[in-house]
């Protein structure tokens, strides 16, 4: 462990508060009082009192606001009882942060003003300082003292899905602007991926050291890519990243969408657990991740649509197929969709927490 990644004071007792939890022993394999489940983007849309708090305020300046940021990410802990929070932010932020200038539309999704595309845009990508994000630390160490046994997640995007958004311009479908630098000036590209990966770094960095108790790297759109692909070309950007907050001990989550081939590769990128989309039944991706890893997922956020009979029997799917793991850790295949009715959230959280009880 290098000078600059030991533990803080900060972080020792977040750990110590949250060291014994169902998420914190799932993650490190350890026999588990019941499965421990929370869902990606718990905060946000779906739940009536977060609209009502974000009423006339936009989603980045929310970010920036330590009040906003701490109220919402307890908003679904005290709802739901979820067995872990995860810091209200956005993948974006980092990048606001050090100057992109960007916007998160509505119904849309971030959009970056000038898109990043030649070797001259890189010098907008300036290094990424805690001063710069200060509000995330004075957040964080509300959200700990609030949170006491329960973990707080940090997260970040990972290189591949933020450069995405920086090439593209905004969301796209096919990546075409992504792909035609990644093949057509790979050097360049190469050079963007370390880029991001430093920025990533030093944002998880500011999150653990403020008392977050585990991380997430969210790849989101990394599903568009051959194995070969990634492994050639996003990978040691990603393995940077976990390999840069690797001193301090606190799990690492990696997580991506339609990434059934990749699933063994993001294990091996440096992850204590690995995100599994619901494409892909948890023994057999606990069979492509391999042996000393833990599983994250994966029910299919639309089945949260159907009748609470059908949710239970397809709940009841995962929790079998993943009775073999070594550990498990309940989640959504991807984020909560907005329009889903936030009681059907709350009855899967207890369902999978008395169902699994030991
Ligand atoms: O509860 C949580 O999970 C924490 C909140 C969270 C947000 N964004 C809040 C948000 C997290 C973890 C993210 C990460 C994120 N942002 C990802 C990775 C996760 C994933 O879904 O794959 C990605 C790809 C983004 C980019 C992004 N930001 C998208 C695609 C959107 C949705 C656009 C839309 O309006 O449909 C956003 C905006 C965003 N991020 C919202 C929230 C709550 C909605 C904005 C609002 O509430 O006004």
């Amino acid at each position: 462990m290098s000078a600059n990644d030991r533990p803080t004071g900060q972080q020792q007792t977040a750990n110590r508060a949250t060291h014994d939890s169902a998420f914190m022993r799932a993650c490190r394999r350890e026999p588990v009082p019941h499965t421990p489940v929370w869902f990606m983007r718990q905060a946000g849309r779906s739940l009536p009192e977060y609209l009502k708090l974000r009423e006339g305020i936009a989603m980045l300046d929310s970010c920036m606001r330590p009040d906003l940021v701490a109220e919402i990410t307890m908003q679904p802990v005290r709802r739901h009882k979820v067995d872990a929070a995860i810091y209200f932010s956005d993948i974006v932020v980092p990048l606001k942060a050090i100057g992109i200038d960007l916007d998160i539309k509505p119904g849309v999704g971030p959009v970056i003003a000038q898109p990043i595309r030649t070797r001259a845009d890189l010098t907008r990508l300036r290094s990424l300082e805690p001063d710069d994000v200060a509000y995330v630390t004075e957040a964080i160490g509300m959200l700990v003292g609030e949170l006491g046994a329960t973990p707080l997640i940090g997260f970040a995007g990972a290189p591949f899905t933020l450069a995405s958004y920086l090439v593209e311009g905004g969301p796209s479908r096919n990546h075409e602007h992504t792909k035609a630098m990644m093949y057509g000036d790979p050097e360049l590209w190469a050079d963007l991926l370390d880029r991001l990966a430093d920025i990533t770094s030093a944002f998880l960095k500011v999150q653990i050291e403020a008392g977050a108790s585990a991380v997430q790297l969210f790849d989101s759109w990394v599903g568009a890519l051959a194995p070969d692909d990634y492994r050639r070309s996003v990978m040691p950007a990603s393995t940077k990243v976990f390999e840069a907050v690797a001193g301090y001990g606190v799990p690492r989550i990696h997580f991506g969408v339609g990434t059934g081939e990749l699933l063994g590769l993001m294990g091996e990128a440096g992850a204590d657990v690995v995100g599994v989309d619901w494409r892909v039944p948890m023994d057999e991706a606990a069979r492509r991740v391999g042996p000393g890893k833990a599983l994250q997922g994966n029910l299919d956020p639309a089945v949260l649509f159907a009748p609470r009979e059908a949710v239970e029997a397809k709940t009841r799917e995962v929790l079998d197929a993943a009775a073999g793991l070594e550990g498990h850790i309940f989640n959504l295949g991807h984020g909560v969709l907005p329009t889903i009715a936030p009681d059907a959230l709350t009855r899967l959280v207890e369902y999978v927490q008395t169902e699994t009880a030991r």
